[in-house]
């Protein structure tokens, strides 16, 4: 599929955000552990957490649907079935990642597989914790899937992770609640910390000290919850940021989850001058949630500093779009982490700037980009990875003349409803997003 993107005059409208991908994968997985019945609601309806909820169902919890985006998971109570087939964790990362973690202290061997990009994705960082737990965990070269986990008798353990990824941290929290004695987890920055406030919401007892260090004692089973998943904020920053971008242009998003180690985008836009209001803050399951008003802003380039990239992690791609119509240069500083995700993002976020005329260049882990492009049309192909292909549809739109987004099947990943949104949204004498297979 490919979307054909003529510039939108403005950008307006209502969207009731989609559920969070993040905490969708975490209340099929955590209920699938769990003991007794849940309703989860407004789940993601993207392709990657119905991976995960494939994969909780083949393992033994009830899995029923319920109405539109809303599952019944009745849990195994710690204790899931011997399953011969390998797991297809399609492109998520989240998923085989987290399910790693849920498998390590099961007395049985898994095999967990995944797409092309995903084969290109390194799980060392992953193997490492659950071996300190007591998994044998068998990869593929170069630390790459598919990834054999052959799990049971966990011990308790202490492990300091390299990375700040809540990805390491939620599969290690889901072996140490299992294994036998006090572990504890401490990583370089805090990343999303969704794991901790699900769990503790289910009753898990956790506590962090005034180092950073999580401590967790086991063997603890958490109790079923249910969740109305709150909006997810990485999808609708591609919705936000052409509000800022288009003139004239007033977007409102209903119902995101702003956690603040998610937030990073809303800060990083402050700074650039840019207008995003937030409503009505709220609470579900421990997880704040807000309403958000973007609007038209004139924008300044922004440095961003390495212990704030955890916060916006998955919004670099979106931010260099906006980056690039800022009035100054901007300087996105510690991405190391960026050529992990879908695609090495740090290299297609260059591609797709200077695709659409902006000038960019990358110095080590450093992105910097130069402001006031004059944005034309092209055609850009975002390599199988949805987040590419969404900041390049709203750069589009901002462009002059119709642009091509290449092999846009990728965004049903995360977004399906994104092409139908953006046509919607887009004021335009023609439709601004044709979508042709
Ligand atoms: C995620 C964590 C992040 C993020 C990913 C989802 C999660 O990855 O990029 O899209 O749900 O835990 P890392 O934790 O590896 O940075």
């Amino acid at each position: 599929m490919e979307y054909r993107i003529k510039p939108a005059r403005k950008f307006r409208g209502r969207w009731e955000a989609g559920g969070d991908k993040s905490l969708t994968h975490r209340a099929f997985l955590f209920n699938a552990m769990a003991e007794g019945e849940a309703l989860i609601s407004n789940a993601s309806g993207g392709d990657d957490c119905a991976r995960t909820r494939i994969i909780v169902e083949m393992l033994g919890a009830e899995v029923t649907a319920n109405g539109r985006h809303q599952w019944r998971v009745r849990g195994c109570a710690g204790s899931f079935k011997a399953v011969d087939e390998v797991f297809d964790c399609g492109n998520s990362g989240t998923t085989m990642r987290l399910t790693a973690g849920l498998l390590a202290s099961q007395a049985h061997s898994y095999e967990l597989d995944g797409d092309e990009s995903l084969r290109g994705r390194p799980m060392e960082r992953i193997k490492a914790p659950l071996e300190l737990l007591g998994a044998k965990v068998e990869l593929a070269d170069g630390g790459k899937p598919p990834f054999k986990i052959h799990g049971g008798g966990l011990k308790a353990g202490k492990y300091e992770s390299p990375v700040a990824s809540a990805q390491v941290k939620s599969a290690f929290l889901l072996g140490a609640l299992r294994a036998q004695g006090d572990s504890s987890f401490r990583e370089p920055a805090l990343s999303r910390d969704h794991s901790e406030r699900i769990l503790g919401s289910m009753g898990v007892k956790m506590t962090q000290d005034l180092d950073g260090w999580l401590h967790i004692s086991g063997p603890q089973l958490p109790m079923a919850k249910s969740i109305i998943v709150p909006g997810d904020i990485s999808s609708s920053a591609f919705l936000l940021a052409a509000g800022l971008l288009i003139e004239g242009s007033n977007v409102v998003v209903k119902n995101v989850g702003v956690n603040p180690t998610r937030t990073g985008l809303l800060k990083v836009v402050e700074r650039m001058g840019g207008k995003i209001a937030v409503y009505h803050p709220r609470e579900e399951l421990g997880e704040p949630v807000a309403d958000l008003l973007a609007q038209f802003s004139v924008l300044k380039g922004v440095e961003l500093l390495p212990e704030e990239i955890p916060s916006l992690i998955d919004e670099i791609p979106i931010l260099a779009a906006l980056a690039s119509q800022a009035e100054t240069a901007s300087e996105f500083h510690g991405l190391a982490e960026l050529r992990h995700k879908e695609s090495d993002r740090l290299e297609a976020c260059q591609r797709m700037l200077e695709a659409f005329g902006t000038e960019s260049s990358v110095l080590g882990d450093t992105l910097r980009i130069e402001g006031r492009a004059r944005l034309r049309s092209c055609e850009f192909d975002p390599i199988g990875d949805h987040r590419m292909a969404m900041a390049a549809t709203i750069l589009a739109l901002c462009a002059k003349g119709e642009s091509r987004i290449l092999n846009t099947d990728c965004v049903a990943t995360s977004f399906p409803e994104f092409p139908s949104i953006i046509r919607r949204m887009s004021v335009n004498a023609l439709e601004s997003v044709e979508v042709s297979s």
